[in-house]
Protein backbone atom coordinates (compact mmCIF):
# COMPACT_ATOMS: atom_id res chain seq x y z
CA UNK A 1 0.00 0.00 0.00
CA UNK A 2 0.99 3.53 -0.83
CA UNK A 3 2.41 5.54 2.24
CA UNK A 4 0.24 8.15 3.08
CA UNK A 5 2.75 10.08 4.71
CA UNK A 6 5.37 11.15 1.94
CA UNK A 7 5.61 14.10 0.11
CA UNK A 8 7.90 15.52 -2.37
CA UNK A 9 9.82 18.49 -1.51
CA UNK A 10 11.25 20.70 -4.68
CA UNK A 11 13.40 23.71 -5.38
CA UNK A 12 14.63 25.58 -8.35
CA UNK A 13 17.98 24.71 -9.72
CA UNK A 14 18.65 25.90 -12.73
CA UNK A 15 18.50 24.18 -16.37
CA UNK A 16 17.60 20.33 -16.71
CA UNK A 17 20.39 18.38 -18.70
CA UNK A 18 20.49 14.72 -19.27
CA UNK A 19 18.57 11.59 -20.67
CA UNK A 20 15.31 10.34 -18.73
CA UNK A 21 14.31 6.67 -20.09
CA UNK A 22 10.54 6.76 -20.71
CA UNK A 23 8.76 3.77 -19.40
CA UNK A 24 5.71 1.76 -20.62
CA UNK A 25 2.33 3.36 -21.01
CA UNK A 26 0.37 2.98 -17.75
CA UNK A 27 -2.64 3.30 -19.72
CA UNK A 28 -1.87 0.57 -21.89
CA UNK A 29 -0.12 -2.19 -19.50
CA UNK A 30 -3.06 -1.88 -16.97
CA UNK A 31 -5.43 -2.79 -20.21
CA UNK A 32 -3.25 -5.71 -21.57
CA UNK A 33 -3.49 -6.95 -17.75
CA UNK A 34 -6.92 -7.11 -17.99
CA UNK A 35 -7.10 -8.24 -21.79
CA UNK A 36 -4.53 -11.52 -20.89
CA UNK A 37 -7.71 -12.76 -18.91
CA UNK A 38 -9.29 -13.63 -22.37
CA UNK A 39 -6.48 -16.40 -22.51
CA UNK A 40 -5.59 -19.17 -20.77
CA UNK A 41 -1.51 -19.70 -19.91
CA UNK A 42 1.66 -17.76 -18.98
CA UNK A 43 1.33 -14.49 -20.65
CA UNK A 44 4.62 -12.54 -20.46
CA UNK A 45 4.16 -8.55 -20.79
CA UNK A 46 8.00 -6.13 -20.92
CA UNK A 47 8.44 -2.88 -20.29
CA UNK A 48 5.56 -2.61 -17.76
CA UNK A 49 5.99 0.77 -15.31
CA UNK A 50 6.96 -0.12 -11.61
CA UNK A 51 3.46 1.91 -10.42
CA UNK A 52 1.20 1.69 -7.96
CA UNK A 53 -1.84 1.33 -10.39
CA UNK A 54 -0.33 -1.64 -12.14
CA UNK A 55 0.12 -3.52 -8.44
CA UNK A 56 -3.14 -3.16 -7.72
CA UNK A 57 -4.06 -4.41 -11.17
CA UNK A 58 -2.23 -7.37 -10.52
CA UNK A 59 -3.81 -7.49 -7.30
CA UNK A 60 -7.47 -7.78 -9.18
CA UNK A 61 -6.19 -10.24 -11.11
CA UNK A 62 -4.79 -12.21 -8.33
CA UNK A 63 -8.02 -11.61 -6.60
CA UNK A 64 -9.75 -14.01 -9.27
CA UNK A 65 -7.10 -17.08 -9.42
CA UNK A 66 -4.30 -15.78 -11.37
CA UNK A 67 -0.73 -15.67 -10.33
CA UNK A 68 1.40 -12.46 -10.87
CA UNK A 69 4.84 -11.82 -10.38
CA UNK A 70 7.12 -8.87 -11.69
CA UNK A 71 10.91 -9.03 -12.44
CA UNK A 72 12.02 -5.35 -12.80
CA UNK A 73 9.94 -4.37 -16.00
CA UNK A 74 8.62 -7.55 -17.00
CA UNK A 75 4.92 -8.95 -15.57
CA UNK A 76 3.94 -12.57 -15.62
CA UNK A 77 0.24 -13.65 -15.44
CA UNK A 78 -0.77 -17.60 -15.39
CA UNK A 79 -4.06 -17.18 -16.19
CA UNK A 80 -5.76 -20.65 -15.27
CA UNK A 81 -8.37 -22.50 -16.58
CA UNK A 82 -11.20 -21.24 -14.47
CA UNK A 83 -11.39 -17.90 -13.20
CA UNK A 84 -13.25 -16.26 -10.69
CA UNK A 85 -15.22 -12.99 -12.61
CA UNK A 86 -15.72 -11.05 -9.64
CA UNK A 87 -13.87 -7.56 -9.50
CA UNK A 88 -14.33 -6.61 -5.99
CA UNK A 89 -14.87 -3.09 -4.54
CA UNK A 90 -11.96 -3.46 -2.05
CA UNK A 91 -9.73 -3.49 -5.29
CA UNK A 92 -11.87 -1.57 -8.06
CA UNK A 93 -12.17 1.28 -5.58
CA UNK A 94 -8.06 1.85 -5.66
CA UNK A 95 -8.18 2.46 -9.15
CA UNK A 96 -10.24 3.62 -12.18
CA UNK A 97 -8.93 1.17 -15.07
CA UNK A 98 -10.41 -1.52 -13.08
CA UNK A 99 -13.42 -1.44 -15.31
CA UNK A 100 -11.22 -2.86 -18.04
CA UNK A 101 -11.69 -6.43 -16.93
CA UNK A 102 -15.66 -6.35 -17.97
CA UNK A 103 -15.26 -6.66 -21.47
CA UNK A 104 -12.69 -9.34 -20.72
CA UNK A 105 -14.55 -11.54 -18.29
CA UNK A 106 -18.11 -11.60 -20.51
CA UNK A 107 -16.05 -12.54 -23.75
CA UNK A 108 -13.98 -15.59 -21.24
CA UNK A 109 -16.44 -16.44 -18.87
CA UNK A 110 -20.56 -15.23 -20.36
CA UNK A 111 -20.66 -13.23 -17.09
CA UNK A 112 -18.58 -10.86 -14.28
CA UNK A 113 -19.18 -9.32 -12.08
CA UNK A 114 -17.82 -6.14 -11.30
CA UNK A 115 -17.73 -3.23 -8.52
CA UNK A 116 -18.93 0.00 -9.71
CA UNK A 117 -15.80 2.23 -10.09
CA UNK A 118 -17.24 5.68 -8.74
CA UNK A 119 -15.94 9.02 -9.27
CA UNK A 120 -12.40 10.54 -9.95
CA UNK A 121 -11.26 13.84 -8.62
CA UNK A 122 -11.55 15.60 -11.72
CA UNK A 123 -15.46 14.48 -11.68
CA UNK A 124 -17.92 11.81 -12.64
CA UNK A 125 -16.37 8.86 -14.65
CA UNK A 126 -19.64 6.74 -16.39
CA UNK A 127 -19.58 3.87 -17.52
CA UNK A 128 -22.63 3.92 -19.50
CA UNK A 129 -20.99 3.54 -23.03
CA UNK A 130 -19.12 0.53 -21.99
CA UNK A 131 -22.55 -1.27 -21.16
CA UNK A 132 -24.04 -0.05 -23.90
CA UNK A 133 -21.62 -1.16 -26.17
CA UNK A 134 -21.50 -5.07 -24.66
CA UNK A 135 -25.20 -4.72 -24.33
CA UNK A 136 -25.15 -4.42 -28.06
CA UNK A 137 -23.30 -7.70 -28.43
CA UNK A 138 -25.93 -9.42 -26.18
CA UNK A 139 -25.13 -8.48 -22.90
CA UNK A 140 -27.58 -8.16 -20.39
CA UNK A 141 -26.58 -6.17 -17.32
CA UNK A 142 -28.14 -5.76 -13.49
CA UNK A 143 -27.23 -3.08 -10.10
CA UNK A 144 -27.46 -4.23 -7.16
CA UNK A 145 -25.36 -3.39 -3.90
CA UNK A 146 -22.93 -1.51 -5.53
CA UNK A 147 -22.15 -4.05 -8.06
CA UNK A 148 -22.74 -4.54 -11.73
CA UNK A 149 -23.70 -8.03 -12.84
CA UNK A 150 -23.48 -8.90 -16.75
CA UNK A 151 -24.63 -12.11 -17.85
CA UNK A 152 -23.72 -13.04 -22.08
CA UNK A 153 -24.27 -16.73 -22.64
CA UNK A 154 -23.78 -16.07 -26.20
CA UNK A 155 -22.05 -12.46 -27.34
CA UNK A 156 -22.86 -11.98 -30.82
CA UNK A 157 -20.80 -9.56 -32.88
CA UNK A 158 -22.66 -6.65 -34.10
CA UNK A 159 -22.61 -2.88 -35.17
CA UNK A 160 -21.87 -0.44 -32.10
CA UNK A 161 -21.78 3.28 -32.47
CA UNK A 162 -20.42 5.34 -29.69
CA UNK A 163 -21.72 8.65 -28.91
CA UNK A 164 -18.36 9.72 -28.18
CA UNK A 165 -14.84 8.18 -29.01
CA UNK A 166 -14.40 6.62 -25.38
CA UNK A 167 -11.22 4.91 -24.32
CA UNK A 168 -12.16 2.70 -21.95
CA UNK A 169 -15.74 1.72 -23.88
CA UNK A 170 -13.69 1.20 -27.29
CA UNK A 171 -11.25 -1.56 -25.40
CA UNK A 172 -13.85 -3.00 -23.26
CA UNK A 173 -16.27 -3.64 -26.61
CA UNK A 174 -12.81 -4.39 -28.47
CA UNK A 175 -11.92 -7.26 -25.64
CA UNK A 176 -15.00 -8.32 -25.37
CA UNK A 177 -15.56 -9.06 -29.54
CA UNK A 178 -12.65 -11.19 -29.93
CA UNK A 179 -14.73 -14.09 -28.19
CA UNK A 180 -18.10 -13.17 -29.72
CA UNK A 181 -19.26 -14.93 -32.36
CA UNK A 182 -19.75 -12.63 -35.98
CA UNK A 183 -18.09 -9.86 -36.98
CA UNK A 184 -18.17 -6.47 -34.43
CA UNK A 185 -17.90 -3.20 -35.93
CA UNK A 186 -17.04 -0.35 -33.43
CA UNK A 187 -17.28 3.34 -35.11
CA UNK A 188 -16.69 6.44 -33.56
CA UNK A 189 -13.96 4.40 -32.16
CA UNK A 190 -10.93 5.95 -29.81
CA UNK A 191 -8.01 5.80 -31.80
CA UNK A 192 -5.28 6.77 -28.77
CA UNK A 193 -1.90 4.57 -29.31
CA UNK A 194 -2.94 2.42 -26.39
CA UNK A 195 -5.42 1.31 -28.32
CA UNK A 196 -3.66 0.62 -30.86
CA UNK A 197 -1.10 -1.50 -28.77
CA UNK A 198 -4.36 -3.33 -27.25
CA UNK A 199 -4.98 -4.15 -30.57
CA UNK A 200 -1.27 -5.54 -31.39
CA UNK A 201 -1.67 -7.53 -28.40
CA UNK A 202 -4.82 -9.23 -29.16
CA UNK A 203 -3.68 -10.06 -32.29
CA UNK A 204 -0.49 -11.95 -31.63
CA UNK A 205 -3.20 -13.96 -28.84
CA UNK A 206 -4.93 -14.54 -32.14
CA UNK A 207 -7.46 -12.32 -32.13
CA UNK A 208 -8.23 -10.95 -35.75
CA UNK A 209 -8.76 -7.23 -35.11
CA UNK A 210 -8.34 -4.23 -37.99
CA UNK A 211 -8.24 -0.28 -38.14
CA UNK A 212 -7.50 0.17 -34.66
CA UNK A 213 -5.49 3.82 -34.62
CA UNK A 214 -8.52 4.42 -37.01
CA UNK A 215 -12.45 5.65 -35.98
CA UNK A 216 -13.70 1.87 -37.47
CA UNK A 217 -12.28 -1.17 -35.63
CA UNK A 218 -13.49 -4.27 -36.94
CA UNK A 219 -13.18 -7.32 -34.94
CA UNK A 220 -13.69 -11.18 -36.13
CA UNK A 221 -14.64 -13.45 -33.30
CA UNK A 222 -12.36 -16.26 -32.69
CA UNK A 223 -13.47 -19.75 -30.87
CA UNK A 224 -10.23 -19.15 -28.65
CA UNK A 225 -7.06 -16.95 -28.03
CA UNK A 226 -3.67 -18.21 -26.48
CA UNK A 227 -1.23 -16.56 -23.73
CA UNK A 228 1.87 -14.21 -25.48
CA UNK A 229 4.65 -12.02 -24.89
CA UNK A 230 4.40 -8.18 -25.76
CA UNK A 231 5.70 -5.09 -24.86
CA UNK A 232 4.33 -2.33 -23.93
CA UNK A 233 4.12 0.65 -25.91
CA UNK A 234 5.93 4.37 -24.29
CA UNK A 235 4.36 6.14 -21.89
CA UNK A 236 3.62 9.11 -24.27
CA UNK A 237 1.84 10.97 -20.90
CA UNK A 238 5.10 10.46 -19.38
CA UNK A 239 7.19 11.94 -22.03
CA UNK A 240 4.92 14.95 -22.14
CA UNK A 241 5.91 15.24 -18.34
CA UNK A 242 9.62 15.79 -18.78
CA UNK A 243 9.13 17.79 -22.08
CA UNK A 244 7.07 20.34 -19.61
CA UNK A 245 9.94 20.26 -16.92
CA UNK A 246 12.29 21.27 -19.61
CA UNK A 247 9.65 23.63 -20.31
CA UNK A 248 9.46 25.17 -17.31
CA UNK A 249 13.11 24.55 -16.12
CA UNK A 250 15.19 25.20 -19.36
CA UNK A 251 17.84 23.14 -20.30
CA UNK A 252 18.17 20.53 -22.66
CA UNK A 253 16.73 17.15 -22.26
CA UNK A 254 16.36 13.64 -24.61
CA UNK A 255 13.88 11.50 -23.80
CA UNK A 256 14.65 7.94 -24.54
CA UNK A 257 12.18 5.62 -25.86
CA UNK A 258 9.63 8.11 -26.49
CA UNK A 259 7.26 8.15 -29.14
CA UNK A 260 7.46 11.56 -31.32
CA UNK A 261 4.82 9.91 -33.71
CA UNK A 262 2.41 9.26 -30.94
CA UNK A 263 2.80 13.18 -29.58
CA UNK A 264 2.25 14.97 -33.25
CA UNK A 265 -0.07 17.51 -32.00
CA UNK A 266 1.83 17.87 -28.47
CA UNK A 267 5.10 18.70 -30.53
CA UNK A 268 3.75 21.30 -32.65
CA UNK A 269 1.91 22.96 -29.82
CA UNK A 270 4.95 22.96 -28.18
CA UNK A 271 6.67 24.13 -30.99
CA UNK A 272 4.35 26.97 -31.76
CA UNK A 273 5.71 28.20 -27.84
CA UNK A 274 9.40 28.21 -28.63
CA UNK A 275 10.43 24.99 -27.55
CA UNK A 276 12.59 23.28 -30.10
CA UNK A 277 11.70 19.22 -30.61
CA UNK A 278 13.41 16.68 -32.44
CA UNK A 279 13.08 12.97 -33.00
CA UNK A 280 16.37 11.72 -32.15
CA UNK A 281 17.63 7.86 -32.92
CA UNK A 282 16.80 7.38 -29.14
CA UNK A 283 13.56 9.07 -28.47
CA UNK A 284 13.16 12.58 -28.49
CA UNK A 285 15.03 15.43 -27.79
CA UNK A 286 14.18 19.17 -26.16
CA UNK A 287 15.60 22.33 -25.63
CA UNK A 288 14.45 25.54 -24.04
CA UNK A 289 16.58 28.56 -23.96
CA UNK A 290 14.24 31.30 -23.65
CA UNK A 291 10.77 32.33 -21.61
CA UNK A 292 8.06 30.30 -23.55
CA UNK A 293 5.02 31.81 -25.15
CA UNK A 294 1.76 31.73 -24.74
CA UNK A 295 -0.61 29.65 -26.52
CA UNK A 296 -3.83 28.81 -26.35
CA UNK A 297 -4.94 25.29 -25.71
CA UNK A 298 -8.09 22.89 -26.08
CA UNK A 299 -7.98 19.34 -24.96
CA UNK A 300 -9.13 17.00 -27.66
CA UNK A 301 -9.72 12.56 -28.13
CA UNK A 302 -6.50 11.48 -30.16
CA UNK A 303 -5.04 12.96 -32.13
CA UNK A 304 -6.04 15.56 -30.50
CA UNK A 305 -4.15 17.26 -27.56
CA UNK A 306 -5.01 14.97 -24.54
CA UNK A 307 -6.80 16.15 -21.52
CA UNK A 308 -3.97 13.88 -19.85
CA UNK A 309 -1.11 16.42 -21.46
CA UNK A 310 -3.69 19.87 -19.85
CA UNK A 311 -2.19 20.26 -16.28
CA UNK A 312 1.32 20.35 -17.86
CA UNK A 313 0.39 22.98 -20.49
CA UNK A 314 -1.62 24.78 -17.90
CA UNK A 315 1.67 24.88 -15.68
CA UNK A 316 4.09 25.92 -18.68
CA UNK A 317 1.79 28.93 -19.33
CA UNK A 318 1.70 29.82 -16.12
CA UNK A 319 5.25 30.84 -16.81
CA UNK A 320 4.56 31.70 -20.42
CA UNK A 321 5.03 35.15 -21.59
CA UNK A 322 1.57 36.21 -22.21
CA UNK A 323 -2.05 34.98 -21.78
CA UNK A 324 -3.39 31.23 -22.67
CA UNK A 325 -7.10 30.33 -22.79
CA UNK A 326 -7.66 26.58 -22.09
CA UNK A 327 -10.88 24.89 -22.85
CA UNK A 328 -11.13 21.70 -21.15
CA UNK A 329 -13.51 19.33 -23.80
CA UNK A 330 -13.49 16.20 -21.66
CA UNK A 331 -13.31 16.10 -18.30
CA UNK A 332 -15.80 19.05 -16.65
CA UNK A 333 -13.93 18.93 -13.32
CA UNK A 334 -9.94 18.93 -14.52
CA UNK A 335 -8.96 21.95 -13.11
CA UNK A 336 -8.61 21.52 -9.72
CA UNK A 337 -5.16 21.91 -9.71
CA UNK A 338 -5.58 25.28 -10.76
CA UNK A 339 -6.35 26.22 -6.54
CA UNK A 340 -2.86 24.90 -5.90
CA UNK A 341 -1.13 26.52 -8.52
CA UNK A 342 -2.60 29.85 -7.84
CA UNK A 343 -0.99 28.82 -3.89
CA UNK A 344 1.91 29.05 -5.96
CA UNK A 345 1.36 32.36 -7.55
CA UNK A 346 -0.25 31.41 -10.52
CA UNK A 347 -2.39 34.00 -12.61
CA UNK A 348 -5.04 31.86 -13.63
CA UNK A 349 -9.17 32.66 -13.50
CA UNK A 350 -11.38 29.52 -14.47
CA UNK A 351 -15.02 29.47 -15.74
CA UNK A 352 -16.77 26.04 -16.50
CA UNK A 353 -14.89 24.72 -18.95
CA UNK A 354 -12.03 27.32 -19.30
CA UNK A 355 -9.01 28.56 -17.53
CA UNK A 356 -7.00 32.25 -18.50
CA UNK A 357 -3.42 31.66 -17.93
CA UNK A 358 -2.04 34.76 -17.32
CA UNK A 359 2.17 33.84 -17.73
CA UNK A 360 3.97 35.37 -14.24
CA UNK A 361 7.80 35.42 -14.55
CA UNK A 362 8.84 33.24 -11.38
CA UNK A 363 6.11 31.28 -9.25
CA UNK A 364 6.26 31.34 -5.61
CA UNK A 365 7.37 27.65 -3.66
CA UNK A 366 4.28 27.01 -1.45
CA UNK A 367 2.51 23.81 0.79
CA UNK A 368 0.04 21.87 -2.10
CA UNK A 369 -1.73 19.08 -2.45
CA UNK A 370 -1.39 16.61 -5.09
CA UNK A 371 -5.27 15.59 -6.22
CA UNK A 372 -4.77 13.21 -9.00
CA UNK A 373 -1.74 11.75 -10.90
CA UNK A 374 -1.67 14.22 -13.58
CA UNK A 375 -2.25 16.99 -11.35
CA UNK A 376 0.38 16.01 -8.92
CA UNK A 377 2.90 15.89 -11.91
CA UNK A 378 2.23 19.33 -13.04
CA UNK A 379 2.56 20.98 -9.58
CA UNK A 380 6.24 19.00 -9.60
CA UNK A 381 6.99 20.75 -13.08
CA UNK A 382 5.38 23.96 -11.80
CA UNK A 383 7.93 23.75 -8.67
CA UNK A 384 10.98 23.66 -10.73
CA UNK A 385 10.56 27.68 -11.53
CA UNK A 386 9.75 28.85 -7.92
CA UNK A 387 11.81 30.54 -5.45
CA UNK A 388 12.03 28.57 -2.42
CA UNK A 389 10.63 25.45 -1.38
CA UNK A 390 7.68 23.80 -2.78
CA UNK A 391 6.36 20.92 -0.44
CA UNK A 392 3.39 18.50 -2.78
CA UNK A 393 1.65 16.22 0.37
CA UNK A 394 -0.38 13.33 -1.09
CA UNK A 395 2.85 12.39 -3.36
CA UNK A 396 1.19 8.78 -3.82
CA UNK A 397 -1.52 9.70 -6.28
CA UNK A 398 1.90 10.65 -8.71
CA UNK A 399 2.87 7.28 -7.59
CA UNK A 400 0.11 5.66 -8.98
CA UNK A 401 1.56 7.11 -12.19
CA UNK A 402 5.49 7.31 -12.24
CA UNK A 403 8.15 4.62 -11.38
CA UNK A 404 10.48 7.21 -10.46
CA UNK A 405 9.76 11.03 -11.12
CA UNK A 406 11.89 12.07 -8.60
CA UNK A 407 15.21 9.91 -9.39
CA UNK A 408 14.78 10.57 -13.28
CA UNK A 409 14.19 14.58 -12.39
CA UNK A 410 17.20 14.37 -9.83
CA UNK A 411 19.83 12.61 -12.23
CA UNK A 412 19.21 15.22 -14.62
CA UNK A 413 19.94 18.17 -11.89
CA UNK A 414 16.30 18.41 -10.69
CA UNK A 415 16.84 19.77 -6.85
CA UNK A 416 13.51 17.07 -5.50
CA UNK A 417 13.49 14.86 -2.91
CA UNK A 418 10.65 12.43 -1.08
CA UNK A 419 10.56 12.95 2.41
CA UNK A 420 8.20 11.84 5.38
CA UNK A 421 6.00 14.36 7.07
CA UNK A 422 4.17 13.94 10.59
N1 LIG B 1 -17.62 8.87 -20.82
C1 LIG B 1 -18.98 8.72 -20.65
N2 LIG B 1 -19.48 7.44 -20.60
C2 LIG B 1 -18.69 6.35 -20.71
C3 LIG B 1 -17.30 6.51 -20.87
C4 LIG B 1 -16.79 7.80 -20.91
O1 LIG B 1 -19.73 9.69 -20.56
O2 LIG B 1 -19.21 5.23 -20.68
C5 LIG B 1 -17.08 10.24 -20.90
C6 LIG B 1 -16.14 10.54 -19.74
O3 LIG B 1 -16.84 10.99 -18.61
C7 LIG B 1 -15.25 11.60 -20.33
C8 LIG B 1 -15.10 11.17 -21.80
O4 LIG B 1 -16.23 10.32 -22.04
O5 LIG B 1 -15.89 12.85 -20.29
C9 LIG B 1 -13.82 10.44 -22.13
O6 LIG B 1 -13.65 9.32 -21.30
P1 LIG B 1 -12.84 8.01 -21.77
O7 LIG B 1 -13.73 6.85 -21.63
O8 LIG B 1 -12.21 8.26 -23.10
O9 LIG B 1 -11.70 7.95 -20.67
P2 LIG B 1 -11.24 6.72 -19.81
O10 LIG B 1 -11.12 5.50 -20.64
O11 LIG B 1 -12.08 6.63 -18.59
C10 LIG B 1 -8.69 7.09 -20.25
C11 LIG B 1 -7.47 7.29 -19.43
C12 LIG B 1 -7.46 8.69 -18.80
C13 LIG B 1 -7.58 9.71 -19.92
C14 LIG B 1 -8.82 9.44 -20.77
C15 LIG B 1 -8.97 10.35 -21.96
C16 LIG B 1 -7.03 5.08 -18.60
C17 LIG B 1 -6.94 4.20 -17.41
N3 LIG B 1 -7.42 6.33 -18.36
O12 LIG B 1 -9.80 7.19 -19.35
O13 LIG B 1 -6.20 8.83 -18.18
O14 LIG B 1 -7.66 10.99 -19.34
O15 LIG B 1 -8.77 8.08 -21.27
O16 LIG B 1 -7.89 10.20 -22.81
O17 LIG B 1 -6.74 4.69 -19.71
C18 LIG B 1 -4.72 9.16 -16.35
O18 LIG B 1 -3.90 8.48 -16.93
O19 LIG B 1 -4.44 9.80 -15.30
C19 LIG B 1 -6.07 9.28 -16.88
C20 LIG B 1 -7.06 9.80 -16.17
Amino acid sequence: MPDLRQALVVRPAGPLAGTVAINGAKNSALKLMAASLLAPGIHTLHNVPAITDVGFMGQLLESMGCSVSTAGSTVTIDVPGDISPVAPYELVEQFRASIAVLGPLLGRCGTAQVALPGGDDFGPRPIDMHLRGLETLGAVFSTAHGYITGQADNLLGERVLLEFPSVGATENIMMAATLAKGVTTIENAAREPEIGDLAAYLGRMGATISGAGTATIVIEGVEQLSAVDHTVVPDRIEAATYLAAVAIAGGELTLAGARPDHMDMLIQKLGDMGMRISPDPDGLWAYVGSRLRSQDVSTLPYPGLATDYKPFLVAMLCLADGVGIVTENLFSGRFRYVDELKRMGADIRTEGHHAVVRGVPRLSGAPVKAHDIRAGAALVVAALAADGETVITESQHIDRGYEDIVGNLRAVGADIERVQIR
